[in-house]
């Protein structure tokens, strides 16, 4: 969603802002902006993408300065328009504000302000904290901002310049992430570590209600009551071109191709002397015998790794287990017991609705190991135990090693927990283990077959509609697979237990429509084949995806590709691949961004 970089050092900051923001792009936006102090704050803002507004900084011959915030907006309170978009600041020009997150409480403070006289200019919310900012402003800067945060509800990551203060840079979090980026004679905040990583890696990681005073030569944290925090110096060990598109012509394709890596690294850093070891929970042995039931909470493709892991983790410890979208989660006062066990599952450890799960349950004393990918983010901070799932940045707003790294991670949990409970024998363990270490390898043959698939996207890049069936956990990964096609190339797609159509959506299948059929589960391999032919009877065209060896499918559907055999419960990790090839190219047929897909955002930091 929306990107902060902001500045204070001794070089021009404009350029240093809008290279970070374009770091930031991935994150989805509508407008962006940058405001750069140096004898007063020149702000420019524009509508559309980051080179509209690069053209306009040109047009003004550049922003002098060597302070200043920028920010990429994703519309909330108001149009995306230049006067929405960020950087705001207040009538007398003194406060200038970047604002990622949602004031709650905008509406009573404008009446407010209103009333004593402000003009507001924008629709926004954030308005509000620069005129509030200003209107509070008794000369000293932390002082007021300590007295607007006491006014505020909601959620903010803020960045302020003040014109008293022509060296300061004032950073605050609540719900929002921002990071503190530390450089030699310069010093930086940002949103996301992207934005700054190739200047630094070297981070201060705000904590909620943290006020960061910042200067090219010093950086202070200070809390609510002004006392110094002292906070450990987080470092990175990825560099930029980690974050860069390595001569691919989009991420998403990067990221596909990174999943073996990334595999391997997330499985085998936790697999020594033949034993799976999970890191450093403080889950102890004797609480995982007693887990009652187990709460997956995740939103998007996070929840449907955690359908998958539903189906593993029952299968291998026996622990009934629960999958909520975690916006459903939140609201809808879930029974909990102290024995069970939360498992919140996200990418960008940012997604505000898991984040409001996760805190339902632990304010439920529910103990909530998460499953993450971006280190030091706040669904991992607020966890009692993380598992990383060591992907790597991931840039695309299609998530792909994000998912295939996160169902690693509960296989893990699915293998350690179930000898433990002692569900799974040491022979049975052994054997699962050694099938989850091959999967790396076994993704990777997938690739083989990528001329294969874009020619199949070509083919059917003109489709209105695609269904993608399976049954159990086929048609876990088939929610997977089928949210890949829609949310990249628009065409419709729907995934369906294939035991389901028959009650209804086999209506929807006419002459041609293209259904993808999932077939990897030998218990119901016959069921699944008796559904192709169903639809096949109907006219549809059938892309069957199975195992190596499958029997019978070759006469039945029109088109096969075959997966590397693995045990039945870790097909999903390799079924998916070739529909996020399938997906990437029918996005390239049809002249979509396959990177940054309409009206999404990387980072679902509001509710
Ligand atoms: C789809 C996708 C989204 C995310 C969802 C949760 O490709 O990426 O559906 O999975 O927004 O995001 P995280 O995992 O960051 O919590």
């Amino acid at each position: 969603m929306c990107g902060i970089v902001g500045y204070a050092g001794h070089e021009p900051a404009a350029p240093f802002l809008l290279e970070g923001l374009q770091r930031l792009e991935y994150r989805g936006y509508d407008s962006a902006g940058i405001a750069v102090f140096s004898d007063k704050v020149r702000t420019v803002k524009s509508k559309g993408r980051l080179a509209d507004l690069r053209a306009k900084v040109d047009a003004a011959g550049g922003v002098p300065g060597c302070l200043g915030i920028g920010h990429t907006r994703w519309a909330t309170h108001g149009a995306p328009n230049d006067i929405n978009s960020h950087p705001h600041t207040s009538m007398s020009g003194h406060i200038t504000v970047v604002h990622n997150g949602i004031i709650e409480n905008y509406i009573p403070l404008k009446e407010e302000l209103e009333a004593q006289g402000v003009v507001f200019r924008s629709e926004t919310d954030t308005e509000v904290v620069a005129q509030l900012f200003d209107k509070l402003y008794n000369g000293d800067l932390v002082g007021t901002l300590i007295e607007v945060i006491g006014r505020i509800r909601g959620s903010y990551a803020l960045g302020i310049l003040c014109t008293d203060y022509p060296d300061t840079l004032l950073a605050v979090r609540k719900d929002s992430p921002m990071i503190v980026g530390l450089g030699e004679h310069e010093n930086y905040i940002a949103s996301d570590i992207p934005a700054v990583l190739d200047h630094t890696r070297s981070y201060y990681l705000l904590n909620d209600n943290e006020i960061a005073v910042i200067k090219a030569e010093s950086v202070e944290l200070l809390d609510l009551n002004r006392q110094p925090i002292s906070h450990e110096v987080f470092t990175v060990n990825y560099d930029i071109s980690a974050a860069e598109k390595g001569g691919y012509d989009y991420f998403m394709m990067k990221e596909i191709k990174e999943q073996p890596n990334a595999l391997r690294t997330c499985i085998g850093s936790r697999i020594h002397d033949n034993e799976i070891r999970l890191d450093k929970l403080r889950l102890t042995d004797e609480q995982i015998k007693n887990i009652g039931r187990i709460h997956i909470v995740a939103c998007g493709s996070a929840w449907h790794a955690g359908i998958v892991g539903k189906y593993v983790i029952e299968e291998l410890t026996r622990i009934p287990v629960e999958v909520d979208l975690a916006s459903e989660f939140r609201y809808r006062r879930p029974i909990l017991a102290r024995n069970d066990l939360c498992i919140a599952i996200s990418q960008s450890g940012e997604t505000a609705d898991t984040l409001a799960a996760l805190r339902e349950a632990r304010a439920n004393d529910v103990h909530v190991l998460s499953i993450v990918n971006a280190v030091g983010s706040s669904i991992a901070r607020e966890s009692d135990d993380v598992l990383y799932t060591m992907a790597g940045p991931e840039i695309a707003v299609a998530t792909t090693k994000g998912y295939t790294t996160q169902l690693a991670v509960l296989y893990l949990i699915a293998l350690k927990f179930g000898k433990i409970r002692g569900i799974l024998s040491d022979a049975e363990e052994s054997r699962l283990r050694t099938a989850l270490e091959a999967l790396p390898d076994q993704l990777e043959q997938l690739f083989a077959d990528e001329a294969a698939l874009e020619a199949l996207a070509r083919q059917h890049a003109e489709k209105d509609h695609v269904f993608v069936i399976g049954r159990g956990i086929d048609y876990g990964a088939s929610l997977e697979s089928s949210l890949k096609l829609k949310e990249i190339s628009y065409i419709h797609s729907e995934a369906y237990a294939a035991g389901e159509l028959k009650h209804g959506t086999i209506s929807l299948i006419e002459e041609g429509t293209l259904v993808i059929a999932v077939a990897t589960q030998e218990a119901l391999y016959e069921k699944l084949i008796s559904n192709v032919k169903e639809v096949k009877a109907r006219g549809a065209y059938v892309v069957a995806i199975v195992k190596e060896g499958s029997r019978d499918v070759e006469g039945v559907a029109d088109q096969v590709f075959y997966i590397p055999d693995t045990a039945d419960i870790f097909t999903s990790t390799l079924t998916v691949v070739p529909m996020q090839i399938f997906a990437y190219y029918t996005a390239i047929a049809r002249g979509c961004d396959v990177d940054k897909p309409r009206n999404l955002a990387k980072s679902v930091t509001v509710e």
